[in-house]
């Protein structure tokens, strides 16, 4: 096990998880990488670590450059898990080593591991540098991107961008850069990364950008997938960002359901042929099969989010409870929802469903639809006008 020479100087020292299939219940079929940087200057310094079980393969890639003994600066870049489980790790091996993080990073460090009371770290903020021979490294405060300790560290004489969780995608390859990528849909998990971990901070991510436009970045290196260090690998990933964090959206509706006995989906299918009759594109999941943090990817730039449900109870399914509730939290911005389902005497799923949507801060421009038992001829048509009229909302955006 190698580093992996990024820059001259540089090196990537991380870990590939080629088994993750869950974290923290985003769906990872491509398993992740924990990425971690050593920089080798008058002082040697590395970036982050990895997820505990991973210290091995961290300190085995470490030791291929230099001995872990030898490090200086620790910087904690984020303090979750999957990145400062080894910190402990290292701490141990290096001895005299500092630990460089945020003021809430240090909080954070002692709320995880209770020996870090003992180590020795220096807190830092926007104005900070740390000098390590010919470099000077900064610092750039991103709280909430995605958690309040998470900071960036830049090197400005390599024009390289330490991003930590930003730019992210969970992609276990042994390729490092995008370039070699290939078909490893690079751009696809970056916005499920982005749909789901940073969606809800996408104002201070639009904000971050901003205070970035001037900085010379030659190479971004995440925390999990792989680096971007062509041009235009490096703008289109920043265009997304820019674009997810302004909440812009196509013309396309994400419709999510459940069903008992398929009235619900039948009324599904034919919002979708009025949705698609009008030329917007949509794309369908049934709870019972489909995964959450995929149907967020597709709800990221989705103009409209059109929820079925039968009505079980006096309420919506309760796979419908877990999806709005997860949704609420992700705060999407800006689109129009809509309520559909079918019912038996009382209903009441429609209701619920709409009050939901609303307090999640969808618009609902076009009346909550529901039919009673199995849909017929009418209620079918009734369905695939409201398509029609959703498309012509989103049309009009
Ligand atoms: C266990 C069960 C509970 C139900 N509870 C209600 C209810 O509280 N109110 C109501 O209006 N319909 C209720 N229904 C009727 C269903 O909503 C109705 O059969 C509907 O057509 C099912 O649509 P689906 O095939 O899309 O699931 C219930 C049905 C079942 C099987």
């Amino acid at each position: 096990m190698k580093a992996v020479e990024i820059k001259k100087g540089i090196y990537w020292v991380g870990a590939i998880d080629y088994n993750l299939r869950s974290f923290h219940g985003y769906t990872t079929p491509r398993g992740t990488t924990y990425n971690a940087y050593l920089v080798i200057d008058e002082k040697t310094t590395l970036i982050d670590t990895v997820k505990a079980p991973f210290k091995d393969e961290l300190l085995k890639r470490v030791s291929s450059v230099v001995n872990p003994k030898e490090i200086d600066y620790l910087i904690a870049n984020h303090v979750e898990m999957d990145h400062s489980g080894s910190a402990s790790a290292v701490v141990e091996q290096a001895g005299d080593i500092e630990v460089i993080c945020t003021a809430k990073g240090e909080d954070f460090l002692h709320a995880h591991y209770p020996g870090s009371t003992e180590w020795n770290i220096q807190t830092v903020g926007s104005e900070d540098t740390l000098n390590i021979g010919k470099r000077n490294l900064s610092f750039i405060p991103a709280p909430m991107l995605h958690w309040p300790d998470t900071m960036f560290t830049y090197s400005a004489s390599d024009r390289v961008l330490f991003s930590n969780d930003g730019f992210g995608q969970h992609i276990a390859t042994p390729r490092r850069f995008c370039d070699e990528a290939g078909d490893w849909n690079v751009f696809g998990e970056a916005q499920k990364y982005y749909a789901n971990i940073l969606m809800p901070y996408s104002r201070m991510a639009a904000k971050k950008l901003d205070e970035l436009k001037g900085v010379p970045v030659d190479v971004v290196c995440p925390s999990h997938g792989v680096i971007f260090r062509e041009k235009g690998d490096i703008n289109r990933i920043v265009s997304l960002y820019k674009s997810w964090a302004a909440g812009e959206s196509k013309e396309k509706a994400v419709i999510v359901y459940d069903t008992m006995y398929n009235s619900t989906e039948k009324m599904a299918r034919a919002i979708d042929d009025g949705l698609r009759s009008m030329g917007v594109d949509t794309r369908i999941f049934n709870l019972r099969v489909s995964d959450l943090s995929d149907i967020m990817s597709e709800v990221l730039d989705a103009a409209a989010v059109i929820v079925g449900s039968s009505t079980l109870n006096n309420g919506p399914m309760p796979s419908i409870g877990g999806f709005l509730t997860y949704l609420k939290g992700l705060r999407p911005r800006g689109k129009i929802g809509f309520a559909f389902g079918s019912y038996g005497w009382g209903g009441g799923a429609v209701k619920a469903i709409n009050q939901e949507l609303e307090a999640t801060g969808f618009e609902l421009p076009v009346e909550g639809f529901q039919t009673r038992f199995v849909p017929g001829r009418d209620a079918l048509s009734q369905s695939f006008k409201r398509g029609v009229q959703l498309a012509n909302q989103i049309k009009r955006r």
